[in-house]
């Protein structure tokens, strides 16, 4: 038995860890066994990585040094959490995944996407989502939610152009993929974004049943 990956994806303030506590719970309501989880991070050692991908430091983290703390993180947290709770038919939703370093890491930093999808290969094997769910909505209304939240982190305290390249990659690949990819638009209320969801629950289950 295999379970289902789903991925929750987009930029700071579109509402993944909001929605994705509304998602499992309609799912759970359906008996589904559901597994709540988010990148980097989602076991102590990868959430150590992302204490330290996120702390605005002084010196300046090199983006290859970045890349490779986002696969270490993930390696582990595959390890751990995602590939034990597949195993047993679990359903996965995780909070950012791979699309979010495509986004960036190589959206954002510019780094090259050949290179990301080696280490995608190296350490997911051919493991991919089944199905990734993208929150997307205008910069500067993602930007306001994150802030108004309270401290900014290392990412969020890059500038709109950075936002924008985000954005972009999250779409190209949206766009590239309409088998795994739903583009969900975040900008609205969030009773019409779970309303959005909520069209997509008969098609979860289907899937998840098989
Ligand atoms: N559709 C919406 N309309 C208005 N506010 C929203 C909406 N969705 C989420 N919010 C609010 O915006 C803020 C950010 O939402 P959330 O933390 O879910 O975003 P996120 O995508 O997880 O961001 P991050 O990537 O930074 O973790 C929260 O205060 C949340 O209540
Ligand atoms: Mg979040």
């Amino acid at each position: 038995m295999t379970g289902l990956f789903i991925t929750l994806e987009g930029p700071e303030g579109a509402g993944k860890s909001t929605n994705r506590e509304y998602l499992a719970e309609r799912l759970r309501a359906e008996g589904v066994e559901v597994v709540l989880t988010r990148e980097p991070g989602g076991t102590p050692l990868a959430e150590r990585i992302r204490d330290v991908l996120l702390a605005p430091a002084d010196e300046v983290m090199n983006p290859d040094t970045e890349l490779l703390l986002v696969f270490a993180a993930r390696a582990q947290h595959l390890a751990e959490v995602i590939r034990p709770a597949l195993a047993r038919g679990a359903v996965v939703l995780c909070d950012r995944f791979t699309d979010s370093t495509y986004a960036y890491q190589g959206g954002g930093r510019g780094l090259s996407l050949e290179r990301i999808a080696a280490l995608e290969t190296f350490v997911q094997g051919d493991l991919r989502p089944d199905l990734t769910l993208i929150f997307d909505l205008p910069v500067e209304i993602g930007l306001a939610r994150a802030s108004a939240r309270g401290r900014l982190d290392r990412f969020e305290l890059e500038g709109r152009a950075f936002f924008e390249a985000v954005r972009n990659a999250f779409l190209q690949r949206a766009e590239a993929d309409p088998a795994r990819y739903v583009r969900i638009d975040a900008g609205q209320s969030l009773v019409k974004v779970q309303q959005a969801l909520d069209t997509l629950i008969p098609n979860l289950l289907e899937l998840i049943r098989g």
